[in-house]
């Protein structure tokens, strides 16, 4: 067995954990937002109980009690939530390494973008991973971070330069995912650097007979917050490979802003829900963000290919064999793919009619070739295009 085949077995084993460790922590999460803002007020009379809630959830009834800081006593058994968190991350980390830095020819570098060799993407790639953690929690834990407006203006402000520098460092593929990667990084961190640490040094005063510091549950609750708005951009970041029209546009920074910016409005009206209100003017603005965004982004005629003598097949076959059929094939020549990527075989005539139209997605965003590594020319590019617009002829 060769490694690029073992490395795809890698990529399905991991991603599957990923998907279901994130399933777990980020289904927690809301879960616990949700607790939190739907808490009435306790009705046993115990003063240190803040809110409690009754549910029904598979079959049985459920009492939970929130204590404003702790309880008397430390119960003798106490759950934490930390390996959803943990997991997500070991295994998200795993396969951006697996991925994006084992192939930053492909993934991380475009040269139309910036010219770098591959260590220099990853070694910037992993500087930006672990600063964007550093600048972020020295923010919130400096005396300015102390005002919350503050906090948030800084903190959309180190989105906005993160996306704005990662996409005129890498592709834009790789600029997504990076700021994805960043921001996955952050959450996990505040659950593993500030939340558990607080968690233990409550549980340590209460084993030492001592009242915990209220603080730590302020600053956890206040980590935990900022989680939340991160959570619905960062899905979409981990998604938007599939979607070049997002990414491959020359301003993509911003678009990548605009959906993380609808992601967080909807975020914040599903919490005002829960507090009882119903601002319908949160999902009407990202609503409006996203319709805007495919208006701008619609695809427009290409001039280019006015007045284009419409191929043969037979050129078309020779560009394909030539540029994408070194990957798409079923024994892939290009070093590093071991099967016809996402199945998508274009060796023969047939083949390349049957994937025609999501040829054109990908030629016309200059998605493919990755980092144009077969150096598809302009003009082979056009007349795949002219191909593809006349209905992608047999003949
Ligand atoms: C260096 C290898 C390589 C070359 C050359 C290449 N591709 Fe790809 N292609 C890939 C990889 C890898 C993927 C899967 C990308 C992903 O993981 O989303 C892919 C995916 C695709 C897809 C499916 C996209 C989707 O998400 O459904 C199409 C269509 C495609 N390529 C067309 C082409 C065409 C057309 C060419 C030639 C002009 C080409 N490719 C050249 C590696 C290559």
């Amino acid at each position: 067995m060769d490694l690029a085949y073992l490395a795809e077995w890698a990529n399905l084993l991991i991603r599957w954990l990923h998907l279901i460790a994130g399933i777990a922590w980020i289904g927690t999460s809301f879960y616990f937002i949700g607790l939190d803002n739907q808490l009435d007020p306790p009705r046993d009379g115990n003063p240190r109980v803040k809110g409690e809630q009754w549910s029904i959830h598979g079959g049985g009834f459920y009492h939970k009690q929130k204590y404003a800081v702790a309880p008397a006593v430390l119960p003798e058994k106490l759950h934490w939530f930390k390996w959803e968190a943990y997991w997500t991350w070991i295994s998200g980390f795993s396969l951006f390494v697996l991925i994006y830095w084992a192939n930053a020819s492909t993934y991380l570098v475009d040269p139309a973008v910036l010219d770098m060799p591959p260590w220099l993407a990853v070694l910037l790639s992993a500087v930006m991973l672990v600063g964007g953690w550093v600048v972020y929690d020295l923010l919130c834990r400096s005396k300015f971070g102390e005002d919350e407006t503050k906090l948030s203006v800084a903190m959309v402000a180190l989105l906005v330069v993160t996306a704005f520098v990662a996409c005129h460092v890498f592709s834009g593929r790789g600029a997504f995912l990076q700021v994805g990667a960043m921001t996955g990084t952050i959450m996990v961190a505040n659950v593993a650097m500030v939340i558990i640490p607080g968690q233990r040094k409550m549980v340590a005063a209460m084993q030492a007979g001592r009242e915990p510091d209220p603080k730590y549950g302020r600053w956890g609750k206040q980590r935990s917050v900022h989680n939340t708005y991160l959570t619905l951009p960062v899905l979409f970041l981990m998604i938007s490979p599939h979607y070049p029209m997002t990414w491959s546009h020359d301003w993509n920074w911003v678009i990548l802003l605009a959906v993380a910016l609808a992601g967080a409005l909807v975020r914040q009206y599903f919490v005002s829900r829960q507090l009882g209100r119903n601002p319908l003017v949160l999902p009407a603005a990202a609503t409006a963000v996203v319709v805007g965004l495919m208006f701008a982004l619609r695809p427009a005629p290409n001039p280019a290919l006015a007045g284009i003598e419409v191929p043969p097949i037979a050129e078309v076959h020779a560009i394909a064999a030539a540029r994408c059929a070194t990957c798409h094939a079923a024994r892939p020549t290009f070093e590093g793919i071991a099967a016809a990527p996402k199945g998508v075989m274009l060796e023969t005539p047939q083949q390349i009619r049957r994937w025609a139209a999501s040829m054109r997605q990908q030629i016309e965003t200059e998605a493919m070739p990755p980092g144009n590594l077969t150096e598809l020319t302009t003009e082979e590019r056009t007349k795949l295009l002219a191909w593809i617009a006349a209905g992608a002829p047999a003949q």
